[in-house]
């Protein structure tokens, strides 16, 4: 059977771009057809700047919107990285075969950064190692596929690259993973800055749909999405980002394709009006259940409990593998 493997970072709220980019297929297929984990990768949170309380709170939260999301325990298996030590122990080995220079060439790296010293803040170390401690993740688990939206493409190709060149050097210990895309929506752009992606960890508020917006914001947000100042409605990505973006988003939520759908609308009004609708349409039973769950914080951490366990079950073997292949001593 095809293991899966896939994350969410708790840097923030997690937002419209997360859901049809990544987690609505990990409920809809991948828990279904595959082997399946998603984790709460906290250890990532820790990579910027970060309000200790605040990153608890949000792992507890991304983990109940996985839930409300539809990823059942029975299915799946859902746990918070940090409760694994597996992941910082092999990190540490793949270190030693990753470079500097990758490091530095990976898009978000130079991105975050970049923010990070506008802020006048300082970079930590462990952001220039995020790629290793994600390749460390996903490797672990001997996942066949990454479920992810584009952005994080570029680490999953990096992820494969550690696991050839580990398995080349010391022996045969990895699976090489494939990063796997939606066919629509693997990029929601920001809607006040469509030349942008919606990032949960990015200021521009009203550019944001948060799963948790009452259908009210959704719907102020969506309506306030900057758009050009054309009048048909055409679907093309260079040209009119922001029709786009909304055009995906409705392909996303209600079907069809954005080509299509462009053909539908003779106004940018009655475009946001739906898309607004369909946005609102698609968030309403994931906010329903998120409620019934926080009414019920034991069962959320009973799944986390029970899943950490299986998880640590399923990454030692590799782990181990791996010390042993790289040339470390067994422990007696
Ligand atoms: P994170 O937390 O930023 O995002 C979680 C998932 O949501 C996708 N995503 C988007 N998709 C489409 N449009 C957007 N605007 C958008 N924003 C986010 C992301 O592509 C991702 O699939 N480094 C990862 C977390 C991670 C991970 C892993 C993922 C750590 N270890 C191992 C997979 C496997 C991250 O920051 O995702």
């Amino acid at each position: 059977m095809t293991r899966v493997f896939s994350g969410v970072k708790p840097t923030g709220h997690l937002t419209l771009g997360n859901y049809l980019g990544a987690m609505r297929r990990w409920a809809a297929v991948d828990q279904h057809e595959a082997d399946a984990l998603f984790c709460v990768v906290d250890l990532h949170a820790l990579t910027v700047d970060h309000d200790p309380a605040r990153v608890r709170r949000l792992s507890r939260q991304a983990a109940t919107l996985l839930l409300a999301s539809g990823l059942d325990p029975e299915l799946c298996t859902l746990f918070v990285q940090s409760h694994v030590d597996e992941h910082a122990r092999l990190s540490y080995v793949l270190e030693c075969v990753a470079t500097d220079g990758e490091m530095r060439r990976m898009i978000q790296y130079k991105e975050k950064a970049a923010r990070e010293q506008r802020r006048g803040g300082s970079v930590r170390l462990s952001l220039l190692t995020y790629p290793v401690l994600m390749a460390a993740d996903i490797l672990a688990y001997a996942a066949d596929e990454v479920p992810v939206g584009d952005d994080q493409v570029q680490h999953v190709e990096l992820t494969r690259d550690l696991a050839v060149r580990f398995n080349q050097r010391y022996g045969h210990t990895f699976v090489v993973p494939r990063a796997t895309r939606p066919g629509v929506a693997a990029r929601v752009m920001n809607l006040q800055d469509p030349t942008s992606k919606m990032g949960k960890s990015d200021d521009v508020g009203p550019g944001i749909v948060y799963l948790l917006d009452e259908p009210d914001v959704v719907r102020k947000k969506v309506m306030r999405a900057v758009t050009d100042s054309g009048r048909e409605v055409v679907y093309d990505r260079e040209a009119r980002p922001g029709l786009a973006n909304l055009l995906e988003i409705l392909a996303a939520c209600s079907g069809g394709s954005p080509e299509e759908l462009s053909g539908a609308y003779a106004s940018y009004g009655d475009l946001k009006r739906d898309t607004a609708e369909a946005v609102v349409e698609v968030l309403r039973p994931v906010q329903e259940r998120h409620k019934e769950l926080c009414a019920d914080p034991g069962h959320v951490e009973r799944v986390l409990r029970d899943g950490a366990e299986r998880a640590r079950g399923m990454a030692r073997p590799t782990v181990d593998a791996a010390y042993r292949a790289i040339g470390l001593l067994p422990a007696v």
